[in-house]
């Protein structure tokens, strides 16, 4: 009997439950799809004689409406339970930003000192890691057996694996390397500047590594003097560390310079005034510098009776190591996310 039927599904349609999605779809198939429990009732009701048809057209509309609004009730459910789970899908949201990687502070700082002489002229110039001899110490006015090669503790390479005989083939100890393949390969003027990877055979401690990076500049013209070069870094120094920055050059020595120097700034901690940092005395070491030895400039094709030149050479980490005091200098290479994400306003 057609009124039992839709009697029995009344009940039944009461206690539905859905824990999911798909167990809701499952029930409106069930009752209200076109092969649906509920859709069959109204078939057999066609054939019901008429005399029947209003009271058993009205119980089957009442099941119908009960169902839909069970079953609009129980989605309604769902939607809180997994919003409170926070499952709840949503496909007009925003999608959550793709996290982005931070510009590590060594490249930072690179591209802030690339980026302030390029200012005042110097282009980018780059040269091989893996170097010879000749390009890294023999134009520079190393002599053959200058202990300098031992005193930049040089990474030589075998050429034959296992076979140690002498070589001139090696990790370049310094980016003049590069000043030295522009020399000879371009004509003045010349105004460059060599960011790179240079290595160093040295215990790795807080303070040393076995790389770095470093930016060396060149400048050679026609009357390029000391002053120029004064004035250059004094201008680098103002534009890095603030305009309070104070410069002062110590007497050095370098095989590719001379005169030769050292650049210290005035503290940038402290302000010159002494600290743990500055060991007291106000002032930090930063860069070598010089006037290019002529002997330098002849060995690269260039007439040291026409032109001069000077250069100077800092490590990226020591510059960043002040401007943000990152004490440890193994944390630049330790891909530490915690530390990297520091720089990520910057
Ligand atoms: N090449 C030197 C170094 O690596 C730095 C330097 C460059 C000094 C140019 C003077 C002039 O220590």
């Amino acid at each position: 009997m057609l009124k039992d039927s839709i009697q029995t599904l009344m009940a039944q349609v009461k206690e539905i439950q859905a824990n999911n999605a798909e167990e809701l779809e499952a029930l409106r198939i069930k009752y209200l799809s076109k092969k649906g429990e509920i859709t069959a009732l109204f078939n057999e009701f066609r054939e019901v004689p008429n005399d029947q048809k209003r009271e058993l057209g009205q119980l089957l509309n009442q099941l119908r409406q009960e169902t839909e609004g069970r079953l609009a009730e129980l989605r309604e459910q769902l939607g809180e339970r997994l919003e409170a789970s926070g499952e709840r899908l949503d496909l007009t949201r925003t999608p959550d930003p793709i996290a982005l990687g931070t510009r590590h502070p060594l490249s930072l700082v690179r591209e802030e000192i690339e980026d302030i002489f390029s200012r005042i002229g110097f282009t980018i110039a780059q040269g091989p890691e893996v170097e010879d001899d000749k390009h890294v110490y023999g134009m520079l006015n190393f002599a053959p057996e200058h202990p300098a090669r031992d005193m930049q503790d040089t990474f030589f390479i075998e050429k034959e694996i296992g076979v140690q005989k002498p070589t001139d083939v090696l990790l370049r100890s310094h980016t003049s390397s590069v000043q030295t393949r522009v020399m000879t390969s371009q004509k003045p003027p010349i105004r460059v500047l060599c960011p790179g990877r240079v290595y160093r055979n040295e215990a790795i401690s807080a303070r040393a590594h076995c790389f770095f990076h470093q930016v060396e500049g060149l400048y050679i013209d026609k009357n390029v003097s000391f002053a120029d070069l004064r004035e250059a870094l004094l201008y680098f120094s103002k534009e890095m560390f603030g305009p309070e920055t104070k410069i002062r050059l110590r007497p050095s020595y370098f095989p590719f310079t001379e005169p030769s120097a050292e650049m210290d700034i005035s503290c940038n901690i402290c302000g010159g005034t002494g600290c743990s940092f500055c060991k007291g005395t106000g002032w930090v070491e930063i860069l070598g510098c010089g006037m290019v030895d002529p002997n330098v400039l002849e060995a690269c094709g260039i007439d040291s009776k026409v032109y001069s030149g000077y250069a100077f050479g800092m490590g990226v980490e020591r510059i960043t190591n002040l401007k943000y005091r990152v004490k440890d200098l193994r944390l630049f290479s330790e891909n530490d996310v915690r530390f990297l994400k520091q720089f990520e306003s910057c």
